[in-house]
């Protein structure tokens, strides 16, 4: 009889991630982690539960941080491969250009896990994507502010994620579709803040000058938490106030989101799990135990999280995932 073992999570880690059965056929792996980089703060908690799951398993996981840059990944990509590892993780930073690389690892006959953004290409050129349905991400959003407006104007504000990545042109599509046909909603303004805090307050404090200090924005749709929390930083420095004079919604549920939920000034996100890693190494323990071939997409929940729903023990329980 095959052995199997329940992942035991660390305490900060077990109330929010899902414990999985895995055959103890990943202890000695070597897999091949390239990352995007830390441009958020759930990016962050990514990495560090993949590690904390890795080495729970006793995978030797060879971690890569790429800093935003896809010729990063390719090479770090080329890297494991001339290292001959068992398995490729990869978060790609863009949805195209990896056709060359993805087709190398393929012919070295290393299966490649997608997580968290998807790519165009070909599927054979990868095992199994775990990710979110980004697009409904952005509708789940989108619904949230139709709901919240009513039939009042509004003009809303839009923070994209990194241009040409997946997350940003899913959550856009996403929101766009939640407010087709709403008249009295309209998107003014939409620029990207590249997922990151600096660049949403950047981005955000131009939205506000150009349109009457703020008077003619009711929300902003930012498509991570990161760059809500720099739009709200940019609200209050002209005076008024997120969450009331000037709505926030966002997606990712990290905790400083919820802080700001604590403080009256976020109104609603939608969460993104940072444990995209134990889907991944089941799917990759099963196709190493038996060839087992994992569903190609594996889907990840998105929940909507308002002020209603326990911030501040929403807080609590996501401090310790390294976010
Ligand atoms: O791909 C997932 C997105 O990437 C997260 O929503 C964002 O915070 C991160 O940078």
């Amino acid at each position: 009889m095959k052995a199997f073992k329940t992942l035991a999570l660390g305490a900060g880690l077990s109330g929010l991630l899902l414990s999985a059965a895995y055959a103890e056929g990943l202890a000695g792996k070597v897999i091949g982690f390239s990352q995007i980089g830390s441009e958020s703060g759930w990016r962050a908690a990514e990495t560090s539960v993949t590690k904390s799951v890795a080495a729970e398993l006793g995978i030797n996981l060879k971690f890569a941080d790429a800093q935003q840059k896809q010729e990063n990944q390719i090479k770090a990509i080329r890297g494991f491969i001339a290292q001959g590892v068992d398995a490729i993780l990869v978060a790609p930073v863009v949805a195209t250009g990896w056709d060359e690389v993805l087709t190398e690892a393929k012919d070295a006959n290393i299966p490649v896990v997608l997580l968290d953004r998807g790519i165009e290409g070909p599927e054979d050129l990868y095992l199994t994507s775990v990710a979110s349905d980004q697009v409904k991400e952005g509708r789940v959003a989108g619904e949230w502010l139709v709901n919240a407006v009513g039939d009042k104007q509004c003009n809303v504000v839009e923070l994209q994620g990194t241009v040409g990545s997946s997350p940003a042109i899913n959550r856009k599509q996403g929101f766009e579709e939640a407010l087709a046909g709403k008249a009295n909603l309209t998107i003014t303004r939409s620029q990207t803040g590249d997922f990151t805090r600096s660049k949403g307050k950047e981005v955000m404090e131009g939205f506000i000058k150009a349109e009457d200090g703020g008077k003619n924005i009711c929300a902003v749709y930012a498509h991570n938490d990161d760059m809500a929390v720099g739009a709200i930083q940019a609200i209050k420095d002209a005076g008024l106030k997120p969450g009331s004079d000037i709505l926030v919604v966002s997606i990712d549920a990290v905790p400083d989101i919820f802080a700001a939920m604590v403080a009256g000034e976020a109104n609603a996100t939608v969460e993104l799990t940072p444990n995209m890693a134990g889907p991944a190494f089941a799917a990759l323990d099963a196709f190493f135990d038996g060839g087992t071939l994992p569903e190609k997409f594996i889907i990840t929940e998105s929940k909507l999280y308002t002020p209603a729903d326990d911030p501040q023990g929403e807080y609590d329980r996501r401090k310790g995932l390294g976010y």
